[in-house]
């Protein structure tokens, strides 16, 4: 088992507005573990740390024991991390199939697909075609390959986003709201997926989420973000019961619900 990923100390400020601040955590191998915090508690940052797309000020990141908080994102989805984005977008007036097979082809080193003669490249294609079908098949769009993937729902598109992101051959996702503006019957639709994949795969997912119902259903542990920092973390039940948590989150959100 152990950790799989490793966030420690790490901290981002933009202009003044201190995004990050000292975050730490540690993902177990294996595990799916959620982060839930009120707006602008710095959860989609922490995913652009950990990502590549920012660089933390300070602190360290280690994924399989690797260094990674000064690589590119390129080399990090490489090395089997890789993340979705919160409020994902298709390209409507391309085909689920075209779609997906974009995400292919932004893979790294893929420039080289330019060095190969045409009857190689195809072979290529084909095999990323071939993938992409199979990927599909297990999130349940197959028989949406070919149709405009702007007829598909907001729930579709999570599925389509997913098997885009597996594309790239991860071995720990980290999802950005996975379940905003899906309605709950796909919500359940696509926990079931998740847990197909991680099966099939040998995942580890990290999430961040606000929908806590299902947060507290799926996790093995959920931390708290406030403030750019690492409030609280435990088992999705002692979190619930957690004042601190309550206080500065929680509360608001069951006395909405
Ligand atoms: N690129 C940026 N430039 C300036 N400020 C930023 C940038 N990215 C994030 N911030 C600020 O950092 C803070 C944390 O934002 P972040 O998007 O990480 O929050 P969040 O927890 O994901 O919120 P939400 O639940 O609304 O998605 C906010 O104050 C935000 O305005
Ligand atoms: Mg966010």
């Amino acid at each position: 088992m152990g950790n799989i990923l490793e966030v420690k100390n790490v901290s981002k400020a933009f202009a003044g507005v201190r995004a990050c601040e000292n975050a730490t955590l540690s993902i177990k191998r294996g595990s799916v573990t959620s982060i839930i915090g009120p707006n602008g508690a710095g959860k989609t940052s922490l995913f652009n740390l950990i990502s590549g797309a920012i660089r933390p000020d300070s602190g360290s990141i280690t994924f399989n024991g690797t260094e990674i908080s000064k690589k590119r994102p390129h080399d990090i989805s490489r090395l089997g991390l890789v993340r979705t984005f919160q409020g994902a977008k298709v390209i409507r007036r391309l085909s689920v199939m075209e779609n997906i097979l974009l995400a292919a082809q932004d893979n790294p080193g893929d420039r080289l697909w330019r060095v190969l003669t045409p009857r190689v490249r195809k072979r290529f294609e084909d095999q990323a075609e071939e993938r992409a079908l199979e990927l599909l098949k297990q999130v349940g769009l197959e028989s949406f390959v070919d149709s405009y993937a702007g007829i598909l729902s907001g729930g579709q598109r999570k599925l389509l986003d997913l098997a885009r992101a597996m594309m790239a051959n991860p071995t720990m996702l980290l999802l950005d709201e996975p379940f905003a503006g899906v309605n709950p019957a796909l919500v359940e639709k696509l926990v079931e997926v998740l847990q197909t994949l991680k099966a099939k795969h040998s995942l580890t997912f990290l999430l961040v989420e606000h929908d806590l119902e299902t947060v507290m259903n799926i996790s093995d542990e959920v931390f708290v973000m406030a403030q750019g920092t690492v409030i609280a973390s435990g088992l999705p039940d002692s979190i619930y019961e957690n004042e601190v948590v309550i206080d500065a989150y929680l509360g608001s959100r069951r006395k909405s619900s």
